[in-house]
């Protein structure tokens, strides 16, 4: 048998990705032959050669506007869209501490950038008669932890039933559309994040790691999920061989969420 994902010339466009999970999803889709156009708010020094990035913020109207433009000059449509970007800058302090403009913020982030841009790019994708959507929502959507992220929790959730109402839209005319959830996911921010928190409580990096993983409640994993891992799923899930898979979730999250 052979794993070949028979992405060879696929057009794709991922968000977020120039850091974390974007980063290794481009990689992965890169690798196994996609053209591939990546957003982030700025381009790093260091981008791979060969995908095309375009700096917008996606947290916007107009950056998402600017984001469709150039993906249809480039490429004159597009094939798979991989919404990575995402993520929470609340301050703790539960629900006392989001004010209007925080829910706001985490809507923009984690909600409307995959609004804005399937609106923009599916009627070409509909056209075409084919092409596929992966969300990354997070467990979140399902295990929300109300310290700081309640709003974020929120918008994932409001991301996840977007994403399964399109899938009964846009599926018979040929589209897939998937949600992914991912657990903790050991990025680089994670990485730093471990590190503050051992230094904090005076312990080494699996110290740090540990405490997260506390406040998830555990991982019967024992680890988090490596960037490489949710890419791996990601370029299956976008890939003809998993062409009857859609209007479905795929959690990676070792184990983490607690009920069936
Ligand atoms: N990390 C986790 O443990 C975890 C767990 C569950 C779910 N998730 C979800 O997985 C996804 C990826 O998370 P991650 O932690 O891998 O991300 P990350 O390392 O924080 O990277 C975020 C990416 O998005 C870009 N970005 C951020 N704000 C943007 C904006 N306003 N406009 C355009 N681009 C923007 C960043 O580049 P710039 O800063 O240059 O814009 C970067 O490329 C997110 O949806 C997150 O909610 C993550």
């Amino acid at each position: 048998m052979s794993f070949d994902l028979g992405l060879q010339n696929t057009r794709a466009l991922v968000t977020g990705g120039t850091k974390g999970t974007g980063a290794a999803i481009v990689d992965a889709l890169a690798n196994a032959g996609a053209q591939v156009i990546a957003t982030a708010r700025s381009i790093p020094a260091d981008a791979r050669k060969g995908v095309h990035f375009i700096a917008a913020d996606v947290a916007t109207s107009e950056g998402c506007a600017a984001v469709a433009d150039g993906v249809l000059a480039a490429f004159g449509g597009v094939d798979i869209i991989v919404h990575v970007v995402g993520g929470s800058s609340a301050p703790g302090g539960g629900f006392a501490a989001l004010n209007d403009e925080i829910w706001l913020r985490e809507l923009n982030l984690n909600l409307m950038p995959a609004v804005r841009l399937d609106r923009a790019l599916l009627p070409g994708m509909i056209a075409q008669g084919s092409g596929v959507i992966v969300h990354v929502t997070s467990i979140q959507r399902a295990l929300p932890l109300p310290e700081a992220t309640t709003a974020y929790a929120a918008a994932k959730a409001a991301l996840s039933t977007y994403s399964k109402s399109l899938s009964k839209e846009v599926s018979p005319k040929g589209i897939r559309v998937v949600r992914v959830a991912p657990g903790w996911i050991e990025t680089d921010a994670a990485v730093a994040l471990a590190e503050r928190l051992a230094e904090q409580a005076r312990t080494d990096y699996d110290g740090g790691k540990k405490i997260i993983m506390d406040a998830l409640g555990g991982i019967p994993l024992g680890r988090p999920a490596k960037p490489s891992e949710v890419a791996d799923l990601i370029g299956f899930i976008v890939s003809p061989r998993a062409g009857a898979i859609t209007g479905t979730e795929f959690v990676i999250d070792g184990g983490t969420i607690p009920t069936v």
